[in-house]
């Protein structure tokens, strides 16, 4: 099947993203003696989560930022998850905090997110925040959909008007992303599982996002011609002989071959979602400081 699409270089737009936080972060010291803090919490031994921990302290020190690494086994208890968020809220060198989740089963996850201080709240995931962002107000948004908003803006330009349809309504994916679609005057249907039929859904859509978390779900006749594709889906499928191999929610190259502009799994939304949680914690810490905040 010929590849009509244009392919959306996440990778190389999360480095141009990267340098851009880099070189703010160095003007911040310049000129304010700031450095950046971002404070990762991690509870238990999960290996996607060590992997995705080690990769974001890499990438903020990389960028010129303090990291702060806290590991608490996977007994630790709710209340000593609990202190660990308030002692990083009282800290002044930490501007952002990030809690890796899933958490263990004794910990609860909602009291602890609620726990942080929105202002601190580098995911975007606290109720404050997540109020803030459909009230049309000032915060702090998810880093995956935002990344995915500044892919879609840097495609098509000017997205007012366009028909958007969103495939998920988690709180970290879909709800923010759709949020984001309908803040930059799309038209935004969301849907799930309990949809009717999701691929006339998709059909009319001239931006798709897809978010569900189920591998090539998303067919190539779903989408329509030229319509603009974003994958955040990151399955792990049997590819035979002992080998797994890594797909996204979209069929690649059936939706490709019709597709205006597609990203790709790997090496699409992923890179950018770390990249915009470092800009995150510059934002952070420039409203923390009554710093006008860098744009991104
Ligand atoms: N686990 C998987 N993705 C994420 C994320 O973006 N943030 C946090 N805190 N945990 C995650």
């Amino acid at each position: 099947m010929a590849e009509l699409a244009r392919v959306i270089d996440g990778k190389a737009f999360a480095e141009r993203l990267r340098a851009r936080v880099a070189a703010q972060v160095a003007a911040l010291q310049r000129t304010h003696g700031l450095t950046p803090g971002l404070a990762v919490v991690l509870v238990g031994e999960n290996p996607a989560s060590q992997v995705y921990v080690r990769s974001k302290a890499k990438q903020t020190r990389e960028s010129g930022m303090a990291a702060f690494d806290h590991h608490l086994p996977a007994d630790a208890s709710h209340a000593s998850v609990l202190a660990q968020v308030e002692a990083l809220n009282a800290d002044p060198a930490v501007h952002g905090i990030l809690v890796q989740l899933p958490l263990p089963p004794q910990v609860g996850e909602a009291e602890i997110i609620a726990a942080i201080d929105p202002a601190k709240d580098a995911d975007g995931f606290h109720p404050v925040n997540a109020g803030r962002l459909w009230a049309g107000q000032e915060g702090l948004v998810p880093c995956t959909p935002l990344g995915c908003l500044l892919m879609l803006k840097e495609t098509l330009g000017d997205l007012a008007g366009r028909r958007a349809i969103v495939l998920g309504r988690s709180n970290i994916v879909g709800k923010p992303m759709a949020a984001l679609l309908l803040r930059e005057s799309c038209t935004v249907t969301i849907v799930h599982s309990r949809t009717r039929d999701l691929a006339a859904e998709c059909r009319r859509a001239e931006i798709v996002v897809a978010a569900v978390g189920r591998a090539e779900m998303v067919r190539g006749d779903w989408i329509a011609p030229g319509a603009t594709v974003i994958d955040v889906g990151i399955n792990r499928i049997d590819a035979g002989a002992g080998k797994t191999r890594l797909v996204g929610d979209v069929a690649y190259a059936e939706a490709a071959a019709v597709a205006g502009a597609i990203t790709p799994v790997p090496g699409g939304v992923g890179p950018m979602t770390i990249a915009c949680l470092l800009a995150n914690t510059v934002t952070a810490a420039c409203r923390q400081h009554g710093i006008a905040v860098p744009g991104t």
